[in-house]
């Protein structure tokens, strides 16, 4: 149902954990500028996300690598702008993290400069540390597992992560170890849809996914991708939900619908 946004309650990470105790599924998108923000915070998104994807989609550049600190403070303080109820979320960029003290230091810019209310970071277990740091300076984290487009040099191309099992098992235990060092959620991409449901039943912490399967407790997209703005290929676990609309605002609407009934994703954007 469309509520004016005066009418809903800003979203919280208690809000989202609420859900996850109560088994309802939550809709992420990426947004990049105000007006955009608008009309996904007016749909009921519940967490908008400042992915550093706008590198690739916004800037037009090969990979998210290039993206800068200066980058995501800009875009997420015109996010802020238009986001009136969602949860706003921002990534930190390539090397911004490096150790926990430049964290903090970019987190809080973030925060500060960008008004983000939780930060995501690409990582696994050498990550325990600063979100240690960053959950003890009060900064809500996101960490993202799975696929992780930063590394995608190192990675040697976007390619499923955790087919096999030892790998599967090293997923599982690295986001139970950021859960315990104080991360709020957790972000997986690209991995088998019976990962993701494992991956959500052994977490304590809200589950987003993207490529995940239908198990995580949300799924996120790049706004971008499911509008079908995005130049060349979209991902397979993406979907263009422009198709049979009259609208953006319809095609996020029944983006925000098919998330929370569990229609999205559906096998044919699962990776088996
Ligand atoms: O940058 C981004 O948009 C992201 C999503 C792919 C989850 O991190």
């Amino acid at each position: 149902m469309y509520l004016e946004p005066s009418n809903r309650k800003p979203i919280t990470l208690t809000t989202l954990a609420k859900m996850k105790r109560e088994q309802h599924k939550f809709a992420v998108l990426t947004a990049y500028d105000a007006s955009f923000a608008a009309l996904i915070d007016a749909a009921g998104v519940e967490v908008i996300l400042v992915g550093d994807s706008l590198g690739m989609v916004v800037q037009g550049q090969p990979t998210t690598v290039p993206v800068t600190i200066e980058d995501m403070i800009y875009h997420t303080r015109m996010v802020a702008r238009g986001c009136s109820t969602a949860l706003l979320m921002a990534d930190m960029p390539f090397a911004s993290y490096a150790t926990p003290e430049q964290a903090l230091r970019n987190a809080a810019r973030l925060m500060q400069e960008g008004g983000a209310q939780i930060v995501k970071l690409e990582g696994g277990a050498w990550l325990v540390e600063t979100v240690r740091l960053l959950s003890r300076n009060g900064i809500p984290v996101c960490v993202h597992l799975g696929l992780l487009p930063q590394s995608v040099h190192k990675l040697g191309g976007y390619r499923v992560q955790g087919r096999e099992e030892p790998a599967a098992r090293q997923i599982i235990d690295e986001a139970l170890l950021l859960q315990e060092a104080g991360a709020d959620l957790a972000l997986v991409e690209c991995i088998p849809a019976e990962l993701g449901a494992r991956l959500t039943e052994a977490l304590a912490i809200p589950l987003i996914g993207i490529g995940a399967g239908a198990g995580c407790d949300a799924q996120v997209l790049v706004s971008y991708d499911m509008l079908n703005i995005t130049a060349g290929r979209r991902p397979k676990f993406s979907k263009n939900f422009l198709t049979g609309q009259d609208s953006l605002q319809a095609a996020v609407a029944e983006y925000v619908r098919a998330v929370k009934s569990g229609e999205f994703p559906g096998p044919e954007h699962c990776i088996a």
